[in-house]
């Protein structure tokens, strides 16, 4: 029996104009509304967040962003801050996602950056890791995902983990369609579990929260749920449309 309560994201990377995201979040609003014992997240691109905020208020919907930068404020073109994204309704933030590390030159560094400004400012973070094919194909998962661990939550206190949230995401199984199978999913998790256990105790461990991302879609959510060391999913393509995210919150 898990005592941690599910966490369903929504991670909508760049789709959606303010009014798609306005309505989509209105139709998830209303066929969420009965649950109760799951929490549900949206992050919408930058733009929408202020007005997915207003019409996410009072519904178990939080808000989160898709990334930010460490520092309050100053002369950084382009970037988000804490403050800034806590100012438009954000509770979480979503570092380090894979197409980040990809695309934009994130490195485990500047993750680690982000999630200090992130617990700091009281943001809760969603820490994602996750192996490309060839890693795996190698036999370099595990070491990986440490690495990614260790320098990712580098100086992180015990107080500061406390509303850690770390999300396992293989990067083949991101967008194509290949979920990893229910085996390598809790294997993984178990792997990180001990981790944090290793680094801040076993209580810490118990209650940090690790979420599966990478193709989960209504007909298999249920079946990754059910493992012992999966505490919810991060979603991407399924999370766009309401009636589909709807149905694996519903899980
Ligand atoms: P998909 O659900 O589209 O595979 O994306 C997963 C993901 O990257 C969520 O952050």
């Amino acid at each position: 029996m898990k005592d941690r309560i599910p966490l369903i994201a929504g991670n909508w990377k760049m789709f959606k104009t303010s009014n798609e995201a306005l309505d989509a979040a209105a139709q998830l609003a209303k066929l969420v509304s009965d649950i109760d014992t799951v929490d549900i997240m949206i992050a919408p691109p930058f733009t929408s967040l202020t007005v997915v905020s207003e019409v996410i208020r009072d519904t178990r919907i939080a808000l989160g962003a898709q990334d930010m930068y460490w520092e309050k404020e100053g002369a950084f073109t382009g970037e988000i801050s804490a403050p800034m994204l806590i100012s438009a309704g954000c509770q979480y933030v979503i570092i380090g996602h894979s197409e980040r590390r990809q695309y934009f030159g994130e490195t485990d560094e500047t993750v680690n950056k982000k999630i200090m400004a992130a617990t700091a400012s009281g943001l809760i973070p969603i820490l994602c890791v996750g192996e490309t094919e060839t890693q795996r194909d190698e036999k370099k998962t595990f070491s990986v995902l440490d690495k990614q661990i260790e320098k990712g939550l580098e100086k992180l206190t015990l107080d500061e983990h406390q509303s850690l949230i770390i999300a396992y995401e293989p990067v083949w199984a991101i967008g194509s369609g290949k979920t990893a199978t229910p085996d390598q999913v809790q294997e993984v998790h178990a792997f990180l579990r001990d981790l944090i256990e290793k680094r801040f105790g076993n209580m810490l461990a118990k209650a940090t929260r690790i979420l599966y991302g990478g193709s989960v879609k209504p007909d298999n959510v249920t079946e990754l749920m059910a493992l012992p060391d999966v505490d919810g999913a991060l979603v991407g393509g399924a999370s766009l449309k309401a009636d589909s995210f709807s149905k694996i919150i519903h899980f």
